[in-house]
């Protein structure tokens, strides 16, 4: 059977990669595409629960690992729900956040080993990468002023850089497959940039 087509979207908090995730689904959806949409953590009724713990301002203890370990386990879940189904069956498949989040967040973030961390998580997901993932980049200082303070957005600046720099640092790993977008300009401007990155790899 044919598989199916998946796309990722990262970028720090803020930088509104699921508005653009949204306008690639209507796109989809106007070009005929049998396409669906689902995020990390939190796909799953699993997930939605590994979600509200992870993000609950009040769950001030949760360790490094253990965090790491939740977020990988959220994308198991998935993985085997809902984003392995879907591809298994021809569709495009499109995700807010994958495993680039976890390298970037718990590893660069947290200073943490970063190759250790894909390790478990292509443990976590059975092999199923993404053909291509587009990460919107902008300075955290601008981005942070759209968020609501969740456990995560909670953490300072220096913490926003870091992980900021693991996306840099995945795009020059993975160059044909992970894409520095620039967020600035206006949302429409910036589905153009993602949409003809899509159109030029032959991606849909
Ligand atoms: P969201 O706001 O994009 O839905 O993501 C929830 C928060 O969880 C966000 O602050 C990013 C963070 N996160 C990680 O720290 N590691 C991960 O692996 C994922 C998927 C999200």
């Amino acid at each position: 059977m044919k598989r199916g087509t998946f796309i990722t979207f990262e970028g720090i908090d803020g930088v509104g990669k699921s508005t653009q995730l949204d306008l690639v689904y209507q796109k989809c959806l106007q070009l005929g595409h049998a396409v669906i949409k689902t995020r990390e953590p939190g796909g799953t009724e699993l997930g939605r629960r590994i979600r509200q713990l992870l993000l609950d301002p009040g769950m001030a203890k949760i360790n490094a690992q253990t965090e790491m370990l939740l977020y990988a386990a959220d994308r198991a879940q998935h993985v085997a729900e809902v984003i392995a189904p879907a591809l298994d069956m021809g569709n495009v498949v499109l995700c807010d956040r994958y495993l680039d989040s976890t390298v970037a967040y718990q590893g660069y973030g947290l200073d943490r080993d970063p190759v250790l961390i894909r390790l478990i998580n292509e443990l976590a997901v059975g092999g199923i990468l993404p053909q291509i993932t587009l990460c919107l980049d902008e300075e955290p200082e601008l981005a942070l002023k759209r968020t609501k303070g969740d456990r995560i957005e909670q953490r300072d600046l220096d913490y926003y850089r870091k992980v900021r720099l693991g996306y840099h640092q995945i795009a020059q790993a993975e160059p044909e497959r992970f894409v520095l977008i620039d967020a600035s300009g206006t949302i429409d401007q910036v589905f153009e940039k993602i949409w003809s990155v899509i159109a030029e790899r032959g991606i849909l």
